[in-house]
């Protein structure tokens, strides 16, 4: 049984959490797309781990966990999260496997990113600044390199003068310090696995798909150009995994109300102490940057476009409980524009131009009370699919199956 598990907004929904949950049941966890950008917090109980390249496996069971080469690496960003695990007494190098394939984000990388930022000014993406944007573009320019470039040190370093000619003679960015990428290549060696391996590997074993960011940060799909550089729907697990692999069940997590970090459009943002509320009762901040999230109530057309898009089969619902105790809940059902109604936008670019009609239910004081169970089947009903499990707080067994 293969399923993924992934955003249904722009990220942030909690699929780190529900992932390391339903991770128990699978042989695997596998990353597909994404990079350090990520930060998805999951609390244990008696700890808390925030995992930008570890995939979100349960660390205390026997499950393994595969970075595929639709991932872009930032070598240092997974020793010191491996390092952090094992500092809580659970060894994790031998569990893990990443692909050969894998490109390498270096310090460029990070570099241009910011430098494309300023140089955008006022049309910046308010990007994490984890150089992913510039790893996917020179994955595309043909100038990557990859972990399999790493084994052979002559030709690596020949490899990396070039990028770094490139980068200084196209964006007066200089870097020659290569050393540490071999420090961390020689700990990282043992866990490279060329993807066919792989691909016989997950013949006979339960396979989870965990998504990164959100559908509606998909960079065809998502609200671009405010989005990331990856192809973070449902359908990036094939060409993240570079093989094709049988899908059983599309599982897409969303917020009981939206998120958003960085630029770019958001029809029912909420804004003053209404906001400020939920981002504070939601601890919405960013896990990897720590920037304040942008808050506003549950956007049905966004959610419909997203089920349409990624082919979910089910959903799960989070975060419902930071609403509780709220006198009014509303939710947005259907979009306006030009004097036109639109229950789902047929072109996502529509979004920053539209007017949103919302309808209000009565507040819950918590996920037992009736109002809740009206707010839960009115999305089934109006998403027309079922919400498999509700999250009901932040460790990981807060979670019900519905
Ligand atoms: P990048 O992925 O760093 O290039 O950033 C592009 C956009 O995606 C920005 O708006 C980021 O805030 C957003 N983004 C990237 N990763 C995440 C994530 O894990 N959660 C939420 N937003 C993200």
């Amino acid at each position: 049984m293969n399923i993924v598990c992934y955003g249904l907004q722009w990220g942030d929904e909690g699929k780190g959490k529900v992932t390391t949950y339903l991770s128990r049941e699978f042989d695997y966890v596998v990353r597909y797309s994404g990079g350090s950008n990520a930060g998805h917090t999951v609390n244990y109980g008696e700890f808390k781990l925030v995992h930008h390249l570890v995939p979100s496996f349960d660390i205390r069971g026997n499950t393994k966990a595969y970075i595929a080469n639709g991932v872009v690496v930032d070598l240092d960003v997974l020793i010191k999260e491996i390092e952090e695990i094992k500092k809580i007494g659970f060894d994790v190098y031998d569990r893990i496997n990443i692909s050969s394939l894998t490109h390498i984000v270096l310090p460029v990388h990070k570099m241009l990113d910011e430098k494309l930022e300023i140089a955008k000014g006022e049309k910046a993406v308010g990007t994490t600044k984890r150089g992913i944007g510039p790893a996917y573009a020179d994955k595309v320019h043909r100038i990557g390199l990859r972990l399999v470039d790493l084994f052979d040190k002559e030709t690596a370093l020949e490899k990396l003068k070039f990028i770094s000619k490139m980068y200084k003679n196209l964006y007066g960015i200089e870097w020659d310090d290569y050393e540490i990428l071999f420090e961390n290549f020689e700990k990282l060696s043992k866990l490279i696995v060329p993807p066919l391996e792989m691909k016989e590997e997950f013949k006979n074993v339960n396979v989870l798909f965990e998504g990164t960011q959100g559908v509606l940060l998909d960079i065809d799909m998502g609200s671009y150009p405010y989005v990331t550089g990856s192809y973070c729907n449902t359908t990036g697990v094939e060409s993240g995994l570079g093989f094709p692999i049988k899908i059983d069940k599309r599982i897409g997590v969303f917020k009981a109300y939206v998120t958003r970090v960085g630029e770019g459009p958001f029809p029912t943002e909420l804004f003053g102490e209404e906001a400020e509320k939920i981002r504070i009762a939601g601890r919405e901040f960013g896990a990897t940057t720590g920037r304040p999230r942008r808050c506003g109530w549950l956007d049905l057309p966004i959610l419909r476009y997203a089920i349409e898009t990624s082919g979910c089969d089910e959903m799960i619902m989070t975060k419902a409980d930071i609403l509780s105790g709220l006198e009014k809940v509303k939710v947005g059902i259907r979009y306006l524009s030009n004097g036109r109604k639109f229950e789902i936008p047929n072109d996502i670019s529509m979004i920053d131009k539209v007017t949103v009609e919302y309808i209000e239910f009565n507040g819950w004081k918590n996920l037992e009370d009736d109002n809740f169970a009206k707010f839960v089947d009115f999305i089934e009903r109006e998403t027309g699919l079922k919400i498999a499990y509700i999250s009901t707080g932040e460790k990981i067994d807060d979670i019900r199956k519905v």
